[in-house]
């Protein structure tokens, strides 16, 4: 694990925020969007989407520890990348971290290398770079004032339907009690990383078994998860489509008229 840049704590009584962990995972191939690197490391409006969540979790108040779990071939080029977005002053700690093969494994690896202080954790997908610091401070703070593991969930505003493989529709689903769920994700952390210990004792997880978050692996641990309304600016970067519309909505909060 590397640091950038060697912030001690203040000497004296913590601050109340140094409490707060952030796992970013960073370390996914991108395969879905094709862009030959790393999808962290794709530009959006001229940042990569490392240098936007790094800029808004540094930017959080009270500060804590930030660890950026990247592909362990891309560590020097990300500490380069994120130095030059942290923000004087010694309120955040930034580490970055090699991640794993798949997405839980890279979270374990964020986990293990998280000061041993944070004892509340906010995982946060890279791939979703204009997640905003409100949405990280409602779920802080339901994890807070519940003790309990909290996502951010959307309604679902389509129809949605039962697709069988060759394409005919066999049924319209019932929406009312679906969501669609978003990062950061909010947890005590020793129930967190005891739900990610169970699941690495447990071997090895087959394609389509794998946990795609960590509210499923509080789950499968027999955790309960709560929900806090999600936005729609932590859309994720997935194809290439997302990535226009990620545009898009970066431009429109700059208030530059398209
Ligand atoms: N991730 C990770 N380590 C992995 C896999 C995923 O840190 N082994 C991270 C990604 O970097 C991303 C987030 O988890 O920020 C969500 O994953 P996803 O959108 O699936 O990203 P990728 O795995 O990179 O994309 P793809 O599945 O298309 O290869
Ligand atoms: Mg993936």
């Amino acid at each position: 694990m590397i640091r950038v840049p060697e912030h001690e704590p203040p000497a004296g009584a913590p601050h109340s925020l140094s409490s707060l962990g952030v796992v970013l995972v960073a370390a996914g191939r991108g395969e879905r969007l094709g862009a030959g690197i790393p999808k962290a490391f794709v530009e959006l409006g001229g940042r990569t989407l490392i240098e936007h969540c790094t800029s808004i979790v540094t930017g959080l108040p009270g500060g804590g520890h930030l660890v950026i779990v990247v592909p362990e071939a891309s560590a020097s080029e990300a500490l380069g990348l994120v130095s030059h977005v942290i923000p004087s002053g010694p309120s955040w700690e930034v580490s970055v971290t090699p991640g794993g093969r798949e997405r839980h494994e890279s979270v374990r690896f964020g986990l293990e290398a998280l000061h041993p202080q944070a004892d509340i954790v906010l995982v946060h997908d890279a791939a979703r770079p204009l997640a905003p610091a409100e949405l990280f401070e409602r779920v802080a703070a339901e994890v807070r004032h519940t003790g309990a593991s909290v996502i951010p969930a959307l309604a679902v505003a389509d129809t949605l339907k039962h697709v069988a493989a060759d394409g005919v529709v066999h049924e319209t689903v019932d929406r009312a009690p679906l969501v669609a769920v978003q990062t950061p994700q909010g947890f005590p952390r020793e129930q967190l990383a005891a739900a990610h210990d169970r699941l690495g004792s447990a071997g090895a997880i087959e394609g389509e078994d794998q946990p795609t978050d960590d509210a499923e692996v509080v789950q499968r641990a027999g955790g309960t998860v709560r929900t806090v309304p999600g936005d729609i600016l932590a859309h994720k970067l997935t194809t290439s489509g997302d990535l226009a519309l990620l545009e898009a909505l970066l431009a429109s909060q700059n208030g530059d008229p398209r």
